[in-house]
């Protein structure tokens, strides 16, 4: 199969016309959203959400999001709407915050992989919306990326990964947050599954008390049970080998250059995922530089393409890790999943 590019500066219209038109004849599109790009279906189309599972490699337990492009659209998803999901939808729609309730008889098993439940969004970014509206279905859609593969922020990663499986992309430009959404269960107390843009802090400010699922930070063991299917699976992972080291910054950079000439020493190819602090630190090494540790929303919208670009050529990747506050949560939880939680304290 050949893969269309097309761009949604220059052809908005006539992108999202022919996405619309694939979408309803049951075909794959790939199409921008403010967290990550998404490899999108007919949600009410079990045969054709089935070949986003084929496309991706995605293992069959794992459900899929469906997204809207108006608010009301999760009346025809979920058995009802609870009062806290309006209260949500009011103050994060359109936006990077998917929320997950009891599903209506009229979604397709495959969609949610056999759950009771259904996991809903509505995206901020205008293309993917146009798209929506003008399939006029819910397109249920997870990261365009290979299964296991960090998710794709920019058309060139959906087309590395993609080509030939898919007919046609919407290159809407690099992705704005770079992280996917904060994914929040309802059914029981209001629980973040999965951390994102959309903060446990921002949340909690709206609804109150807000939980975190035990597996944010840490690996999930074999005998748990997944409140969230995705949360079991190797994630994020470049085929270079992935180190985390956290601690302050200079304790970080001071540790991440011995660890360099390590690998160095030893015939690896090393690069180094670098912040503005401790940049000039690293001089003379290889390194690319995310963003700055103060603000973790500027490593968030860097990452996934950084271990892409890095992974061309380096076959270690050491990072520094921040604290696991506010948007460095979802940075923390995304990182360490790379890294197959090899970790160190510096
Ligand atoms: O930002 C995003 O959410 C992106 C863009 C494309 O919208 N999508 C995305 O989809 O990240 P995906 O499939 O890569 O991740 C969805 C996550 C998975 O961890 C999945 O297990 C979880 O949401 N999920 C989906 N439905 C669920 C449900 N009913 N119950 C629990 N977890 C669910
Ligand atoms: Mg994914």
């Amino acid at each position: 199969m050949q893969t269309m590019l097309i761009s949604a500066s220059a052809q908005a219209e006539a992108g999202t016309s022919m996405g619309a038109d694939l979408i309803r004849s049951g075909e794959l599109v790939a199409f921008p959203t403010e967290t990550v790009y998404g490899l999108g279906a007919n949600g009410f189309d079990g045969d054709a959400v089935a070949r986003i599972f084929e496309a991706k490699g995605r293992p069959q337990d794992n459900p899929l999001i469906m997204h809207v492009s108006k608010k009301s659209d999760v009346k025809l998803l979920w058995a009802h709407v609870p009062k806290v999901a309006v209260t949500l939808m009011d103050t994060f729609w359109p936006g990077p915050l998917t929320l997950i309730f009891n599903r209506s008889e009229r979604v397709p098993d495959e969609v949610t992989a056999g759950l009771d439940t259904v996991a809903v969004r509505m995206p901020q970014d205008r293309t993917a919306r146009l798209l929506i509206q003008k399939a006029g279905v819910p397109i249920a859609a997870p990261s365009a990326n290979l299964s296991g593969r960090p998710s794709p922020t920019r058309a060139e990663d959906v087309l590395a990964d993609m080509d030939g499986r898919i007919p046609l992309i919407i290159d809407g430009g690099p992705c704005r947050y770079g992280v996917e959404s904060t994914v929040l269960s309802l059914v029981g107390k209001p629980t973040i599954l999965r951390p994102g843009a959309v903060t446990r802090e921002m949340l909690a400010a709206v609804i109150g008390e807000v939980q975190l699922a035990s597996s944010i930070l840490s690996p999930m063991r074999d005998n748990e049970v997944a409140a969230s299917p995705g949360m079991k699976y190797k994630h994020y992972s470049p085929n270079a080998e992935v180190y985390v080291v956290t601690g302050s910054a200079q304790a970080a950079a001071k540790r991440i250059a011995m660890m360099y000439r390590e690998f160095e020493a030893q015939g690896k190819t090393c690069m180094i995922a670098a912040t503005e602090q401790t940049k000039n630190f690293y001089r003379g090494k290889s390194c690319e530089v995310l963003g700055d540790r103060s603000r973790p929303e500027t490593l968030c919208a860097n990452l996934f393409s950084a271990l892409r670009d890095m992974d061309k050529y380096a076959d270690v990747i050491i990072a520094e890790g921040i604290d696991a506050e506010d948007e460095g949560l979802a940075y923390m939880n995304r990182l360490l999943r790379a890294a197959g939680f090899k970790v160190e304290r510096a």
